[in-house]
């Protein structure tokens, strides 16, 4: 079985950096990490989970190329991304003494990858930081690219900076100790590249995908190798979210108003919340006339394949109705003069953005899909 390390270059100007993706990159992060050191301290930046289970192999891979490392560990999951706990990241930063021209490890998942990079943007006006992910959804996204930041009550990642990492070391091991939910809500973002611009990627998905999801580390590695290399070119033609990047938020404005919906909590992961929203997406695709409806069943069948959340009924408790979604959907961050914006479907592999989407069109997918959930 061929594992061999792949490198990912974000073409970034004076702010490109490389993706490393394969095994063993925790034994050798010392090695990989020093280039980037200006001296041979860092700082980590972890969640009580991750800690317990990587930090020492972390640490142990930075101290043998002669790297000593603190680290500050907080609480794991979304509530984390708060200004509470980052301002105590903040703070324990300069309490390590984290210097203008010192890095910060990120080292952990979504949230952590936001909360310390955004910590970085902002200590001593912008530190570099290095990620290293430890989830599959970090891994194939949100590592990549720059984004920073932490939620307000009023909804996700409404503040925040860019500050993209000067490296990014995706350990595909890291990916043995993940629960099978955390696995699946990752493969929600990875789907996610195949769907929105690269049907072959699709393709090799629904026939890869099972023996990714069931640890097949050289198919593990392609997929997370293939989605970091269409991030990074969405990301080099457009790092501001101008235009094109805005692509990568499929499924993002339903998700986003359901993780809302259920208070960022463990009834909905961000992934899960994405995968349910690329079916909503395709859905209303399909009913504005833009795709087939044969498009939405075979994106649900490959979902439905690989066991992740994919309905509304696969989210327990109670939901608010249509209109209060909406409600939730206008607090989104892609909210242009008050219009929603939509990532939709001409086909898979074939999306833009829609600004004009009529309200009633969003409202009947949602209360179809509301009525599905109470029916099953
Ligand atoms: N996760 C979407 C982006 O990085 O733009």
């Amino acid at each position: 079985m061929n594992q061999t390390r792949q490198t990912v270059h974000v073409p970034l100007g004076e702010r490109a950096y490389d993706v490393i993706i394969g095994g063993g990159l925790l034994a050798d992060a010392g090695a990989l990490c020093a280039p980037f050191l200006k001296r041979s301290r860092a700082v980590i930046v972890t969640d009580e989970t991750v800690a317990g289970l990587h930090l020492a192999a972390l640490q142990a891979g930075l101290s043998s190329a002669g790297i000593s490392s603190g680290a500050i560990i907080v609480p794991a999951g979304e509530g984390s991304k708060n200004w509470a706990t980052l301002e105590h990241v903040v703070e324990g930063l300069l309490a390590h003494q984290v210097e203008r021209n010192d890095s910060v490890i990120a080292f952990g998942g979504g949230v952590i990858g936001d909360l310390a990079g955004f910590a970085s943007a902002i200590l001593r006006r912008g530190v570099d930081f290095i990620q290293i992910p430890t989830s599959l959804l970090a891994q194939v996204d949100s590592s990549v690219g720059g984004k920073t930041g932490i939620n307000s009550p009023l909804g996700k990642n409404l503040i925040g900076a860019f500050h993209q990492p000067k490296l990014v070391l995706a350990d595909i091991d890291v990916l043995d100790t993940l629960s099978g939910r955390e696995f699946l809500a990752g493969y929600g973002e990875v789907v996610k590249y195949g769907l929105l611009g690269d049907a072959a990627f699709f393709e090799w998905l629904e026939k890869a995908g099972p023996g990714l999801r069931d640890g097949d580390k050289s198919l593990r590695i392609q997929a997370v190798a293939r989605s970091v290399a269409a991030k990074a070119g969405v990301v080099s033609r457009d790092e501001k979210e101008h235009g094109e990047r805005a692509l990568l938020n499929l499924g993002h404005t339903f998700g986003h108003a359901l993780e809302a919906a259920t208070g960022y909590s463990q009834r909905l992961l961000h992934g899960e919340g994405v995968s349910i929203g690329i079916g909503l997406a395709f859905d209303l695709s399909a009913r504005l006339g833009l795709c087939s409806q044969e498009t939405p069943s075979r994106v649900q069948e490959h979902l439905a394949q690989m066991g992740t959340k994919r309905r509304l009924a696969d989210i327990p408790g109670d939901l608010p109705d249509a209109d209060a979604l909406i409600t939730l959907m206008g607090q989104d961050k892609k909210v242009v003069d008050g219009t929603l914006v939509f990532i939709v479907a001409r086909s898979i592999g074939d999306t833009f953005v829609k600004r004009d989407v009529p309200m009633d069109v969003v409202r009947g997918v949602l209360v179809d899909a509301l009525r599905d959930r109470s029916a099953v």
